[in-house]
């Protein structure tokens, strides 16, 4: 299967969202990432379900949720309601994480678990079976243009050994500087879906940086 590309939001022009939007529209990008963030789980604080409600009615791919919050359990529904295709939640802030997952997707989402870049894979060995992706951090989640933490790529390869040796099709998706470099390594270490904010944004020509890294 090819490689997906989810540029992330956060990298955005806020003051003209839906030009941004539309580039998405017209991109090779397959999803779009939206970081939720409450200044409790991570110091920041980015945007909430008023802006991905805002999106939604023109948003023509996936919207990928990213949630950096506490109790992401009581939030379920809302993150539903504004379309998420995917609603992804932290490890670290989900004592109960197989509630969680059964409640997301008995939401109608597919749902993913995010790694911090300090947590061993092998953390998953007994959730991995009911989870439709992992997230793993390359950066210290909470803001974007952040520098790729390097061990990242035999984290991302330990982890698609822990899925190819128990037969699942479980999606490895990276998110935290990634660029054109080490992109391509995380994609041969066994990574699925890459996740750009700054890279994309930020250059000169977003719809030709979403498709070169597409054809990486
Ligand atoms: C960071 C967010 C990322 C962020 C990535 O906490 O989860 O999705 O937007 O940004 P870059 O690609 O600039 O590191
Ligand atoms: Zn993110």
């Amino acid at each position: 299967m090819k490689h997906k590309i989810a540029p992330s939001l956060l990298a955005a022009d806020f003051l003209h969202l839906q030009q941004e939007v539309e580039m998405i529209n017209n991109s090779d990008a397959d999803w779009l990432h939206m970081d939720i963030m409450d200044g409790v789980f991570v110091p920041n604080i980015s945007f909430g379900f008023p802006v991905l409600e805002a999106v939604k009615p023109i948003l023509k791919k996936p919207m990928d949720v990213h949630l950096m919050i506490v109790e992401p359990q009581k939030f379920i529904r809302e993150v539903a309601a504004a379309g998420a295709h995917m609603m992804t939640i932290h490890y670290e802030v989900s004592p109960h994480l197989h509630r969680t997952v059964s409640a997301i997707k008995d939401a109608g989402m597919k749902a993913g678990v995010t790694l911090n870049p300090h947590m061993p894979v092998h953390l998953l060995e007994d959730i991995i079976h009911d989870i439709d992706m992992v997230l793993l951090m390359s950066v210290n989640p909470g803001f974007g243009g952040q520098t790729f933490i390097e061990h990242s790529v035999e984290k991302t390869a330990r982890l698609k050994d822990m899925i190819t040796r128990k037969g699942l099709n479980t999606l490895i998706e990276v998110d935290g500087g990634v660029n054109m470099q080490t992109g391509k390594r995380l994609l041969t270490a066994g990574a699925d879906v890459l996740v750009t904010g700054s890279f994309v944004f930020k250059s000169s020509n977003p719809i030709q940086t979403i498709k070169e890294l597409k054809n990486l």
